[in-house]
């Protein structure tokens, strides 16, 4: 591992405002999937840095980067060899240095993807456990027990992991090992003080380097409390989640390691940030959140919803007093690289209060059965999107969905890669369909992802949603981003809204944010009259008339001044 310590060089366009995450736009690269540079199927940091432009034209503020480290892919990355450097496949730490200077100098801050719940098998320390005997200090660092059963031959405990299976691997000396997800991701043990000693070790590394602030991969998860006897699986099942007492999840003493990241982040100036991933009740999200600990959380409540006013209504103004109550802001997110792209989610039947992992299940048919709305989908998340990116909070934005792309869901067996998939079989079909690489022209290969083939298979269709496609053509998606990202720079200074009644229609919102912003959108299929709406006059193409002028609309106005059914616009008034 190439270790040398560099300062990042200070840019003109970056402040040093420690709030600017508050507000942010980020944009996740997935980065084997954005674009590829030399021609290997696999897309590279180099290939990061020739797309800054795009980036800066788009208009976000940061891009948060999925793991880039060394890794077997047994789950696309999330699967750590070393936390500090980069993997040799998708380039060098020079090259990282390179990506960073280019994104700063246009303005665009980094967060980088931290995974501190498991590493992968292939770690020097797991190695080290590995060759090392039942009770030795090298084990102590992940968690190992014995087996039950006369001979030890049986697992610990039932338990399965989240990507299906058991939850327990056995090695060759007949101890087994636990690992939450895949069985290439072996447990930390937090208790242990090496365990957290080396991770502000990586803190610092990337913040050295000038990484603004990191990602934190299951952050729920890394405090266990496992006691002599296990409890099965049916009784950790039933034990309450959100007491902060449960062996797995969500323990209280999860926030001191967060007090201790906090201290490290406080060493930079501007303070580096954080964002947690804990799928955790809404209630416990405020402790991530809060300033002596990550100092923000993911709300994965819109992810969760369908496209429905009630639902957007009680999900934002329950997140958005939150965030006041615990200092931080929120998050708003649609799609990331772990679900249906919600593009193609919106246009499968409603959840009705079922997991979103129920749109992966629909897929198993390859999107036949049920079928996919096409129309429907794209409409509906262009204008969910505009809507979103109308609320206070920082949005997020999973690479693209700012060109409407759906989920690939017919990927052959063989060809697929995520691990959820195959230890599932029949009954997830996995995440691949939303790590499909990017298309950036409208033909060529991997359609301008690569000199190459991609990766994962591109459907035929791709083209249709490129970069190269979308560029020039006002009515694209890529356009409505845009417009979007743009224009929300004026509404990033101020995080409150107030909500407007809309009579007599349940499926219509509309909210104003200071300055006389007006955000509108329609989630059932009728037109709404914007006079009635007091913003009369308003009509496509921005022009002022005698009222409201249209900023940005996911689609166009009648000429009547109706917003269409499942549209959204921005006025002024
Ligand atoms: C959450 C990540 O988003 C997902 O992609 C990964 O598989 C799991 N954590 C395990 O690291």
């Amino acid at each position: 591992m190439t270790d040398t310590l560099r300062t990042a060089p200070s840019t003109e366009l970056l402040t040093d405002d420690p709030t600017w995450w508050r507000q942010a736009a980020v944009y996740q690269i997935y980065p084997r999937s954005f674009a590829d540079s030399n021609g290997d199927g696999i897309g590279d940091l180099p290939g990061i840095t020739a797309k800054v432009p795009y980036l800066t034209q788009l208009g976000v503020d940061a891009v948060w980067l999925s793991p880039f480290y060394p890794s077997a892919l047994a789950d696309g990355g999330y699967d750590v060899d070393d936390y500090r450097d980069v993997d040799p496949k998708i380039g060098t730490l020079a090259q990282f240095d390179e990506m960073i200077d280019a994104l700063h100098a246009a303005g665009i801050r980094v967060i980088a993807d931290l995974v501190p719940n498991h590493s992968s098998d292939r770690h020097v320390w797991f190695q080290e456990a590995l060759a090392a005997p039942a009770g030795s200090p090298a084990r102590a660092r992940y968690i190992f027990r014995d087996g039950l059963g006369d001979g030890g031959e049986l697992p610990p405990s039932d338990w399965t992991s989240i990507f299906g299976g058991p939850a327990w691997t056995r090695v060759a000396d007949g101890q087994w090992y636990l690992h939450s997800f895949a069985s290439e991701q072996p447990d930390w043990d937090w208790d242990n003080p090496e365990v957290r000693e080396d991770f502000l070790t990586t803190l610092r590394f990337w913040s050295d380097r000038g990484v603004d602030g990191f990602r934190v991969d299951v952050a729920h998860g890394l405090a266990k409390s496992l006691p002599e006897v296990l409890p099965s699986k049916a009784e950790l099942d039933a034990l309450p989640k959100a007491d902060g007492d449960h062996p797995l999840w969500d323990r209280d003493e999860v926030h001191e390691i967060y007090a201790s990241w906090r201290e490290v982040f406080d060493e930079y100036d501007p303070p580096r940030i954080a964002v947690a991933e804990a799928w955790v009740e809404p209630s416990r999200r405020a402790r991530y959140a809060s300033a002596s600990g990550l100092g923000q959380a993911f709300n994965f409540d819109l992810l969760e919803a369908d496209f429905d006013a009630t639902q957007f209504h009680d999900i934002i103004t329950y997140n958005l007093d939150a965030a006041e109550a615990s200092g931080s802001s929120t998050t708003w997110v649609f799609s990331n690289h772990d679900v249906v792209r919600h593009a193609t989610r919106y246009g499968l039947p409603a959840l009705d209060g079922r997991d979103v992992k129920q749109g992966a299940e629909w897929l198993l048919s390859g999107g036949t059965s049920p079928e996919v709305d096409v129309e429907t989908g794209l409409r509906r998340a262009r204008a969910a999107s505009l809507f979103m990116l109308g609320l206070p909070g920082s949005a997020y934005v999973y690479q693209g969905e700012e060109l409407g792309l759906p989920e690939v869901a017919d990927i052959p067996a063989d060809e697929r890669q995520d691990p959820s998939f195959f230890r599932n079989p029949g009954v997830d079909i996995g995440r691949d369909g939303c790590r499909v690489p990017l298309p950036w022209a409208c033909e060529g290969s991997s359609f301008g992802f690569g000199p190459g083939d991609a990766h994962l298979p591109q459907p035929s269709w791709f083209g249709e949603y490129s970069v190269e496609a979308e560029d020039a053509d006002p009515a694209s998606t890529l356009a409505l981003y845009r417009a979007a990202l743009a224009a929300r720079r004026d509404l990033q200074t101020d995080e409150t809204l107030e909500w407007l009644p809309v009579d007599g229609r349940d499926d219509v919102l509309h909210f104003v944010r200071p300055g006389g912003w007006h955000v509108v959108c329609v989630f059932g299929t009728e037109p709404v009259d914007l006079a009635a709406l007091g913003l009369g006059g308003a009509a496509s193409g921005g022009a002022v008339s005698d009222g409201a002028e249209v900023l940005v609309a996911s689609g166009p106005l009648s000429d009547a001044g109706q917003l269409p059914g499942e549209t959204a616009a921005w006025l002024r008034a």
